[in-house]
């Protein structure tokens, strides 16, 4: 599965009950994190668990492209020698970083305080992506950046020669733009805040603190100040990479939706910054148990056991849980349509600038498939038919969105028809082995020619 080459339609019809063990890959946020700190560290990073997906293999290409040396042992071990904060040379070529938001926001801001000149691509997902949130902060240090309409790219970035120091107050909540502001700062003299408001994922912080850099958080009455001393010589890591929570979600969800399934998913990262998902399915009354919770390598993690659960209620989501949960609303809906009652989603207006408008695309495949959705600009709501009460049957499309694929794909394990997806190549972007892995624990997918 590419993204890049010949659309792949999948059939997704009633699944036997799902049972077994999913081993999910590892988590991507963590992914590009490890091989951008690596590679900006003096010394042999070493990476296992790393999520091999199309995403994060991007950075990878991207992190040697900047001149780091990055390789992969027979045994699935990462191991990256890095060129120290400040560096990266210039690449002789365009860095495509395909379907990958997290990977080309962060590279940007890892490049942006060096004297080179980059320019970036990505596939038409991408190109389609509002970059704008990065460059302007990035700008404040002193870069350059030059893109088409709408800060769209293919974008050049000219890294500042001589930056300054920012203190910067995120006007969205996007784990993205703080740690290309987090990573920009690594090469700035000086000490770089960011301040959000809302609190993201924090793996950023995490790792640069792991990585041996001067970062400190404080919650205060503005929002979570972070502040990073710039041009730390930051020490390689043996990183294990926690398995992906947003991955999980869908053997998880789709435990929950189908008939006396019982699946564990070992290991799973539950940083508080990206577990609200879960907290959601057990205020709605999902069967959902953590067994052996225990800390890996910074990060909480914890063996989840979900089975099905025929008494789930719609409910109101927190706001405020947004942050947390935020890859995790698509496949949601899809358990909020077998819920009685009407889930209602509000505070997610960042949906509409994912690798697809996520609100229009999952409210256009559910009424598609009979459920009814109601939305506006920063909400949505669902309201669910019961268990087993999803007539299903249409064929919905993907928008070169894995998770928009996947979701799908679960809503047809449950429905009373087959639910078809136009296009599942994208989900090898961040879940390669979601096909094989699926269809173990019981799932009946067909490639549409079949
Ligand atoms: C990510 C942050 C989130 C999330 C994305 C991964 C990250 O994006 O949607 O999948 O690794 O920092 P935003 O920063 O745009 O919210």
């Amino acid at each position: 599965m590419s993204g890049h080459g010949e659309p792949q339609p999948m059939i997704s019809r009633k699944a036997a009950p799902l049972t077994g063990v999913a081993e999910v890959p590892g988590d991507k946020s963590i992914s590009h994190r490890s091989l951008i700190l690596g590679a900006l560290s003096v010394g042999e990073t070493r990476v296992r668990g790393l999520l091999e997906g199309d995403d994060v293999l991007a950075t990878a290409a991207a992190m040697r492209a900047f001149g780091a040396d990055v390789a992969r042992n027979d045994d699935g071990e990462w191991h990256i020698r890095g060129v120290g904060t400040g560096g990266f040379a210039e690449p002789d070529n365009v860095i495509d970083c395909g379907n990958a938001g997290t990977g080309v926001r962060l590279i940007m801001g890892a490049m942006a305080t060096t004297p080179i000149t980059v320019t970036f691509t990505g596939d038409a997902s991408l190109r389609s992506r509002p970059m704008g949130r990065v460059t302007d902060p990035l700008a404040l240090f002193g870069t350059a950046s030059y893109g088409r309409t709408g800060g769209r790219l293919p974008m050049t970035l000219v890294g500042a020669a001589e930056p300054v120091p920012v203190r910067y107050t995120l006007p969205v909540a996007s784990a993205q733009v703080k740690s290309a502001v987090l990573l920009a700062g690594l090469n700035a003299p000086g000490e770089t805040l960011v301040i959000e408001p809302e609190a993201t994922r924090d793996h950023t912080e995490r790792m640069l603190m792991g990585f041996g850099a001067k970062i400190t958080s404080e919650d205060t009455a503005e929002g979570r100040i972070i502040t990073l001393a710039g041009q730390p010589e930051l020490r390689p890591q043996s990183i294990d990479v926690p398995r992906d929570p947003s991955s999980a979600a869908f053997p998880v969800c789709a435990a929950l939706i189908v008939e006396e399934s019982d699946v564990l998913v070992p290991n799973i990262g539950l940083n508080p910054t990206r577990a609200g998902l879960f907290d959601t399915l057990r205020d709605m009354g999902a069967d959902l148990t953590f067994e052996n919770p225990r800390d890996e390598g910074g990060e909480p993690v914890a063996d989840l056991r979900a089975r099905f659960s025929p008494d789930m209620k719609g409910i109101e989501v927190p706001p405020e849980r947004a942050a947390s949960m935020i890859d995790e609303y698509p496949i949601l809906s899809v358990v909020a349509s077998f819920a009685e009652g009407q889930t209602v989603m509000r505070g997610v207006k960042e949906l509409r600038v994912k690798e697809s408008d996520r609100i229009d695309a999952m409210a256009k495949g559910l009424r598609a498939n009979g459920v009814t959705v109601d939305e506006g600009e920063d909400w949505w709501t669902v309201t669910g038919r019961g268990p087993g009460g999803v007539p299903g049957g249409a064929r919905v499309e993907a928008r070169l969105d894995h998770r928009i694929a996947m979701s799908f794909l679960c809503l047809g394990m449950a429905a009373q028809n087959a639910v078809t997806v136009d296009d599942a190549s994208p989900i090898a972007t961040s879940f390669p082995v979601f096909q094989s892995l699926m269809e173990k624990l019981g799932a009946s997918f067909q490639k549409e020619s079949e």
